[in-house]
C-alpha cells in the first residue's frame, strides 16, 4: 500500500538550492505519496514547479486583517496549498503556541478545506499515554471533520537527534491514538510517525500497523540524503 511521506524542511534552504531540490524530487524512484512543507517564501515557487502536494509549515487562525508577520487559510489557499502543518512540538515549545492556538488552528483548516497535519507528542519525562490523551481532548474540542486530519506522532525526546522510538513503543502510542478516535469519533485514523526517521529505521517504521507513512525533519531539506532515504522504502 503507498506510504505518505511528510517533509517537513523547517527553516531550510536558501533560493539558489530551490531548483535543484525540487528537481530531484520531480525525479523520485518511488510509489509513495509525498507532501511537501517548504518555508513559506518559496510556496509559490514549489506550487509552480513541484509535481507533488505542497503544504505550509504554519497558518494563522484568522482570515485577513492586521496581523503583521502571519499568514491565512485564504491565502494558502489562494495559492494552492492543500496541506498546513499545525501543534509542532518547535511552535509549541519556541513560539509558545498553547492548546487553545491549536484548537482554533485546526478549525480555521478544516473550515477552508486545508488538511491539517496535527503533531501528538510527549517529552521525555511525561507518562505517554496521558499527554497524547490530554492534547487530544484539548486539541479537538468542538473540531468537525476529523476524520480529514493526519495525526503525526512524534516524541518531543526523538525529534532531530538520532533518538528514534522503539517499535513497542510507537506500536503502543499508535495503538492508543487509533482506538481514542475509533471510540470517540468513529474514524479510521491516519496516523504517521515522526522523529529521527533515517534510512535504517524507515521500513520497519512502515510496517507497524497503523502507520501510515512518516514525517521526516531537518533532513528532508538535503536533497541527497532525503532520495536516499525515500527510495529506501521498500
Ligand atoms: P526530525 O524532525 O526528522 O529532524 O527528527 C521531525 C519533525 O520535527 O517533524
Amino acid at each position: 500500500m503507498e506510504k505518505l511521506i511528510i517533509l517537513n524542511h523547517k527553516m531550510n534552504l536558501i533560493y539558489d538550492e530551490v531548483y535543484e531540490y525540487i528537481d530531484m524530487l520531480n525525479n523520485l524512484n518511488t510509489s509513495n505519496n509525498i507532501i511537501v512543507l517548504p518555508s513559506d517564501v518559496y510556496l509559490e515557487t514549489f506550487i509552480s514547479n513541484c509535481s507533488w502536494a505542497i503544504g505550509s509549515q504554519n497558518v494563522y487562525h484568522e482570515i485577513e486583517g492586521s496581523f503583521t508577520g502571519e499568514i491565512s487559510t485564504l491565502q494558502l489557499k489562494s495559492l494552492g496549498i492543500e496541506y498546513v502543518l499545525v501543534g509542532h512540538s518547535e511552535r509549541k515549545l519556541i513560539f509558545k503556541e498553547s492548546d487553545k492556538d491549536i484548537n482554533l488552528k485546526l478549525k480555521a483548516s478544516l473550515d477552508s478545506n486545508i488538511i491539517p497535519i496535527l503533531f501528538l507528542g510527549e517529552k521525555e519525562n511525561e507518562e505517554v499515554l496521558s499527554t497524547i490523551k490530554k492534547q487530544l481532548d484539548h486539541y479537538l474540542t468542538g473540531i468537525k471533520h476529523i476524520e480529514f486530519i493526519i495525526f503525526a506522532y512524534e516524541p518531543i525526546w526523538a525529534i532531530g537527534n538520532g533518538k528514534t522510538a522503539s517499535i513497542e513503543h510507537i506500536s503502543k502510542v499508535t495503538d492508543y491514538i487509533d482506538d481514542y478516535l475509533f471510540t470517540k469519533y468513529k474514524i479510521n485514523a491516519n496516523i504517521v510517525y515522526g522523529g529521527s526517521v533515517n534510512k535504517d529505521n524507515i521500513n520497519n517504521i512502515l510496517k507497524i500497523s497503523k502507520i501510515n507513512g512518516v514525517a521526516i525533519g531537518s533532513i528532508s531539506a538535503n536533497k541527497d540524503k532525503i532520495k536516499e532515504i525515500i527510495e529506501t522504502i521498500n
